[in-house]
Formats: C-alpha cells, sequence, structure tokens
C-alpha cells in the first residue's frame, strides 16, 4: 500500500479500531492453542476485542496461520490482516546453542549467518515477527534468564544485537526474513538480587555506559520493535518510564518503529503500584509511547474512552496505529496477509542440511574448554570410555526458550558418541536424577521435559550402573548440568551450583580414580569450585542444541579444537556475584594473595572469578607478544595503532580470539579497571605467528560522564592486549587534546 492508501485506511477507522491494533492477544483467543508463555488471567475482553485485535502470539505453523488469518480477515470490517509474532529467540525448529553460547563464540559475523537462517526458517512457518534478540547485558549469575543473553560486555552485546537484527530482518522479504523485537528495554539484566521480576535502581551514568549499548546498537541496526521491560527503573516500570521511552528511544536514538509491551507489563503497573487500575495504566503506558499491549485488557478496554475524554489526544491515538500499520504494510500484508507461509516450504528449509551444518558450526564455537590436564582429546580406540549423567542420553540439551521445536528431533551425546566409538569401548549411563526435586520448578510453555523423578529403586539402579561403568572405563565423561527450567525466564537461583545429586555422583565416581572429563549443559556461569578439584578437563557446552551433541563430540575427540572464549565471568561460589571484570575501582584494592584486612576483599574467597570474561582454551599452544603502540603520544583527531603478535607452538591449527582492552588511568570518573574495545579471531597454523593490529581512534576513549554527556579527556590511557581479560600485557600512551 502507498503511504496515502494507509492514511486513507486510518481514516476510516473507529476509535475501537484503531485501538485494536494495538492489542494483542495469544492463541487461545483465535481458537488454537498456542503456547503459553505468562500467567493466564482472564482478560475481561468482548468477541469483538478479539476481532478487532491487531496481533497475535506464538500461534505458528503455515497452515494454523493461514487458518486463522483466513478467518479473522472474514470477521474484519476494514480486512487489516492480523500480526503473528512469536518467541524465536535461538531457533524456531533447528535450535542454535542458546544465545550464551552464542556469546562465547566472538564471532558476530557468524551468528548474523545463523539469524538469517532462522528468520527463513520461521517465516516459511508463518511467523513475522519475533521477539529477538534480547539484549539485556548480565552480571549477576543467579538470573536465570543469563542463558537469553550474550554475556556480561556491552560492546560485545552490542555488536552481536546489530548482527542479529540484520541477519533475521535481511531485506524485509516475505516468507523469508522476520521483523525483529528487540528486548527487554531496558536494564532488564540488572534485577536487584538476579530476583526474575525485580526492581533495578541505577545511576543513568551506568545505564547508559553499560546498559543501553547493545539496545542502542539493535535500534541503529534497524529493528522494526522494540518491547518493554518488566522491571522498574529508577522508581518507574519500564512500560510507562517516559525518560526511557521517549526521551532516549524516540528522541535521542530516533526510533519510529513500534514498542510493545512484555507480557502483561501494563497491567502489572497497578502491581507495580503506580496504577491505581486498568484504566490509569493504560494511560501511563500510552503517553509513554508504549504502543501495543501485550495480552491485557488494558488498551482494548479503556483507550477509546481516554480519547473520548480528551485524556488522549487521538492523533497520537492515530501515531501509534499507524506504526502497526506501517510495520504490517512493509511486511506486505495487504497484498499477501500469509505471509507466503507454506508448510512443505518450511518443512524443506527444516530439513535442509545447511541449517544442521551452521547449527553444528555454531555449537563447535560455542563450546569453552576451560580446563585439560592432557586427557583431552580423547582417543578413539584402545580406550574405554564411560559416558555417565542425565545429559549423557537425552535430546533435551535446547534450553528453555526453544519452545516451537521438538526435543525427540535432536542428536543425542550417546548417539554422537556411538559414530566415534566401537561398542566394546563405550558404555553409556544417567548416573543419577538432575536435581532433587524437578516438580518446584513449575511449568513452562508446555515445554516437554523431564518434571518427575523416577521411584528410588530407579534411582539406585542408576548408580550401580554408573560405578560399574566407572570401574570398567579408563576415562569417565560426565555429562551432566542444570535441569532446563532452572535457567530461562522464571529461573532464578541463590546456589548456582551443580545440583546435589550430580555433585555426590562425582564424588562417589573419584573414588576410582580414572581420569574424569565434565561436559557441562546450563543456562548461566555456575560456580563451579566444589567440582572443579576431581575433574581432569571441563568443557562448558551450555545448551547447544539439536545438532549441539555432535558438535560437543568433535571437540571431546579433537576432531575439533576448540575456540570458545567465554563472554561471561565464571564466579567461584555464588557469593561472590556479580562477578565482571570491567568492574570499578576501590580505594583499597586487593593485589592477588594480599591477605592485609584493611583491603577490599572476601575473607573466603578470591575476588577474581574462577574463570575470567574471555577466557578458553584449545589443542594448540599460542604465545601472545607485547603489547606495542606504535607512538607514545595520540592527538586529538589522530588514531594509533597497536599491535601484537601470537604464534603458534602446538603441533595443530588453532583459533586464537586477540583482545583488545583500554583503560583510563585519571578521569573526572572513576573508571572501570579495563574494557574490551575490539578483538580479533585469527587461525594459526602450527608454527605460524601472526601480527594483530588494532586501531584505537578517540571514539574508543570516550566515556559516559556524571552529567551523562559523552567525551573523551587527556591523559594517561593504559593499552592492554592478550588471551583473555586477565593474562594481558600492558602499555601506556598519552592522549593530548
Ligand atoms: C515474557 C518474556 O519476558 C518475553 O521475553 C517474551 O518475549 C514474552 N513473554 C512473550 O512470550
Amino acid at each position: 500500500m502507498k503511504d496515502h492508501e494507509l492514511q486513507e485506511l486510518l481514516s476510516r477507522m473507529t476509535l475501537e479500531e484503531k485501538a485494536g491494533q494495538l492489542v494483542q492477544l495469544d492463541g487461545a483467543c483465535f481458537g488454537t492453542r498456542g503456547i503459553t508463555t505468562g500467567p493466564q488471567e482472564a482478560l475481561g475482553i468482548t468477541q469483538e476485542t478479539v476481532d478487532m485485535a491487531g496481533s497475535t502470539l506464538n500461534v505458528l505453523g503455515a497452515d494454523t496461520v493461514r487458518r486463522i488469518q483466513e478467518n479473522y480477515l472474514k470477521r474484519s470490517r476494514l480486512g487489516i490482516p492480523l500480526l503473528f509474532m512469536a518467541d524465536i529467540i535461538y531457533g524456531y525448529k533447528t535450535i542454535f546453542p542458546i544465545p550464551l553460547g552464542l556469546g562465547c563464540t566472538w564471532d558476530p559475523e557468524l551468528i548474523g549467518r545463523d539469524y538469517a537462517f532462522i528468520g527463513r526458517e520461521s517465516a516459511a512457518d508463518g511467523a513475522m515477527v519475533t521477539f529477538a534478540p534480547m539484549l539485556d547485558l548480565v552480571r549477576d549469575a543467579r538470573w536465570g534468564r543469563c542463558m537469553e543473553s550474550t554475556g556480561e560486555d556491552p560492546l560485545l552485546n552490542s555488536r552481536y544485537g546489530e548482527a542479529m537484527v540484520k541477519g533475521l530482518q535481511g531485506d524485509m522479504v516475505p516468507g523469508k526474513n522476520i521483523a525483529s523485537c528487540i528486548k527487554h528495554y531496558a536494564a532488564y539484566g540488572a534485577v536487584e538480587a538476579g530476583r526474575e521480576y525485580n526492581t533495578v535502581d541505577m545511576s543513568e551514568m551506568r545505564l547508559r555506559q553499560d546498559y543501553l549499548p547493545a539496545y542502542k546498537a539493535g535500534v541503529d541496526a534497524g529493528c522494526r520493535m522494540v518491547m518493554s521491560s518488566f522491571n522498574v527503573l529508577n522508581g518507574i516500570p519500564a512500560t510507562a518510564n517516559k525518560h526511557l521511552m521517549v526521551d532516549i528511544l524516540r528522541d535521542e536514538w530516533g526510533f519510529d518503529g513500534t514498542v510493545i509491551t512484555d507480557f502483561a507489563s501494563i497491567y502489572e503497573l497497578i502491581m507495580h503500584g503506580v496504577a491505581a487500575d486498568e484504566k490509569e495504566a493504560a494511560l501511563m503506558a500510552f503517553r509513554a509511547q508504549t504502543d501495543v499491549d501485550m495480552q491485557t485488557g488494558c488498551y482494548a478496554n479503556n483507550l477509546a474512552d481516554l480519547v473520548r475524554e480528551g485524556k488522549i489526544a487521538e492523533a497520537d491515538l492515530d501515531r501509534a496505529c499507524m506504526r502497526v500499520l506501517k510495520l504490517k504494510n512493509e511486511l506486505g500484508l495487504f497484498e499477501d496477509p500469509y505471509y507466503q507461509a507454506d508448510a512443505l516450504k518450511a518443512q524443506e528449509i527444516i530439513n535442509d542440511p545447511a541449517g544442521k551444518e551452521a547449527a553444528v558450526q555454531t555449537a563447535l564455537e560455542a563450546c569453552v574448554l576451560l580446563k585439560n590436564n592432557g586427557v583431552l582429546p580423547l582417543a578413539k580406540t584402545g580406550v574405554r570410555i564411560a559416558l555417565i549423567g542425565p545429559y549423557a542420553d537425552t535430546g533435551d540439551m535446547l534450553g528453555l526458550w526453544a519452545i516451537h521445536a521438538d526435543r525427540s528431533h535432536s542428536v543425542t551425546l550417546r548417539q554422537a558418541f556411538e559414530q566415534k566409538l566401537s561398542p566394546e569401548n563405550f558404555r553409556c549411563c544417567t548416573g543419577c536424577k538432575t536435581l532433587d526435586d524437578p516438580a518446584e520448578l513449575g511449568d513452562f510453555g508446555n515445554i516437554p521435559v523431564v518434571t518427575k523423578n523416577p521411584d528410588e529403586e530407579t534411582v539406585r539402579q542408576w548408580e550401580k550402573e554408573a560405578i560399574e561403568a566407572a570401574e570398567w572405563a579408563d576415562v569417565i565423561v560426565l555429562a551432566m548440568g542444570e535441569h532446563t527450567l532452572q535457567t530461562g525466564e522464571g529461573g532464578s537461583r541463590t546456589d548456582i551450583t551443580l545440583p546435589a545429586p550430580q555433585k555426590e555422583l562425582i564424588r562417589k565416581l573419584a573414588a576410582y580414580h580414572k581420569p574424569m572429563v565434565l561436559v557441562l549443559f546450563n543456562g548461566r556461569p555456575m560456580a563451579l569450585s566444589d567440582v572443579e578439584p576431581y575433574t581432569d578437563a571441563l568443557l562448558e557446552a551450555w545448551f547447544p542444541g539439536t545438532y549441539g551433541a555432535l558438535a560437543v563430540t568433535d571437540l571431546l575427540f579433537g576432531d575439533a579444537n576448540p575456540s570458545g572464549r567465554l563472554s561471561v565471568s565464571m564466579p567461584y561460589t555464588t557469593g561472590q556475584v556479580p562477578v565482571y571484570y570491567s568492574h570499578g575501582r576501590t580505594g583499597r584494592p586487593c593485589a592477588p594473595g594480599q591477605r592485609s584486612r584493611f583491603t577490599s576483599r572476601y575473607l573466603d574467597a578470591p575476588n577474581e572469578p574462577l574463570y575470567p570474561f574471555g577466557y578458553g582454551l584449545g589443542y594448540h599452544k599460542a604465545v601472545y607478544g607485547e603489547t606495542k603502540p606504535d607512538k607514545t603520544c595520540m592527538k586529538s583527531g589522530e588514531t594509533l595503532t597497536v599491535s601484537v603478535s601470537v604464534r603458534n607452538d602446538g603441533d595443530r591449527e588453532g583459533c586464537e580470539t586477540v583482545q583488545l582492552y583500554l583503560h583510563d588511568c585519571a578521569a573526572a570518573v572513576a573508571r572501570p579497571v579495563k574494557e574490551l574495545k575490539d578483538f580479533r579471531r585469527i587461525v594459526l597454523k602450527p608454527g605460524e605467528e601472526k601480527t594483530v593490529q588494532f586501531t584505537i581512534d578517540e571514539e574508543m576513549l570516550k566515556y559516559v560522564h556524571a552529567d551523562c554527556s559523552y567525551a573523551a579527556e587527556a591523559g594517561t590511557f593504559e593499552v592492554m592486549t592478550g588471551p583473555d581479560s586477565e593474562r594481558l600485557s600492558c602499555a601506556v600512551f598519552e592522549y593530548i587534546q
């Protein structure tokens, strides 16, 4: 449709019809089950409201989409199609590693390609908009939604955000690309004490320095939608927060797309205690230019009246409605309301070997080798291997947000091991329960995961088999981790260690003094100091996706060389969190190993994490040279080149992620001890040496000042390069203005 046609359409709409475009309802309202991802309250809406609702969520499948759209259009006075949105977070049917794993690839280009595939696969089955990527920065590992984030660093998150948005949206071709809705704006990753849906209170300086950059990158990349977060930010819930939504998002960043709430978050303004009733909640959210109300009756039942009462200008209702109409128009829905959804085409794409290849490749890059005493890589012959643990033979390695996937299609670790080993050298068993009481974890979106433990006799039998396998084996590979429902939305924990039954089994098996390799499947940086000493090698696999087991096995057996690097710090203990590399300074810093009382430290744990941000091992041996700036002074308007050489002294090809950090030594504001400014992935053949050059420009020296201005200051800077955020060599330069 041409712009004037859209305007003409708008002019024919009643107030109720305009408000209707701003209402999103789930599948149950359209006679299908859909997937429920929030509390189900009675909405207090009429059939008329359903008939006028502008969009729905998490209803997919080409045939279902076609059927619902057809029925909907029959009842629509003006023939405005329904918009289908969905949570396609890191895969639709072909599931990629969880975003925390994607973060560990340090390979935004690859992730952009993956998201292009994800867009293609889901668009063919009727998806038009996805609630992804989630661009919340995470530093508190207690929060279950760490799994949905690419990590703790603003730069890294921004690069991924940009790549994901561009990958999903491509050229916005109907049936091939989908619109991206970035979320959860803003600072949802900083909920107090890591407790889900909790409040956030932080300085504007910190907000702008750390939390906003990734959302801004998503907006700059052209995302068509933004989702408001559940949390209160500095006293005002995000959904009604004019400073966030209007001053920053609309006025400063120039975003003119659609803002949608998170699930029922307008209604939650009442629960937060800032609105007396649904009508006031609707008014507050609308005034903050929150356009679409997900799954409540607040807008449907009140917006038209608020206009009639003069509390909302009709022009503002028109603007919000037009944003939705424009999106529908851009998606081509007025020409093809079915978005070319086609069950056969969808099936073809789902079965396309390119998807499988991409998912395996990404899982290879996402896994992080945390420890290796030389037991890895494993030999394929002449060694008896016992694969033990709750993740040894399950397709449930997809993580919580794989809500549209069929878990029975995943390759299990046992199946992948069987491709490498002859049967006489391989045994596999479950060994123990994942955790003591899965029933406590609640239900989520009806995803079929184990929520009941077997009887005690079965559990005893499992342990017996594990002990027999351990006695028989030359090497034990433990496949353990968190229960899927211990992570993701509503998955906050105060104890982020391995669940008790698994720790107990590790201790028992350690008595057999066999080399032990622990492969971890989990959705947050866990505190591993109580199990790490029992292991000879540790491979962090996260939830690696439909074909992740193939990647894990290739890495364990050395058919691929691990290259993943942590995008989050992994703590020693839960009590250390939030622990992150770009922390502030203190007036009484504690040098490692120092025990003086009057320094900033814990009595019972180190300050540093067990494994730092940026860290990861491989089977090659990288040797880093010194950090070499090409000059000692950088004048305003100039750039400075920093070189570092990296040599592979090992006997196999390996990939290194060379990292560049900066620190402003004396600034108007106490600056973080270091901040990642750039990185480069390089591949080195055995014996090969490469020199990596980074360019430092003024932009990299700028920071957010106390008055929220953004500028660089003259003075001394430390520049650091190395393989992770701790093993760095440092040089200094002066910046002169
Ligand atoms: C709530 C979650 O916070 C959000 O991430 C998701 O997109 C919506 N529900 C819709 O399912």
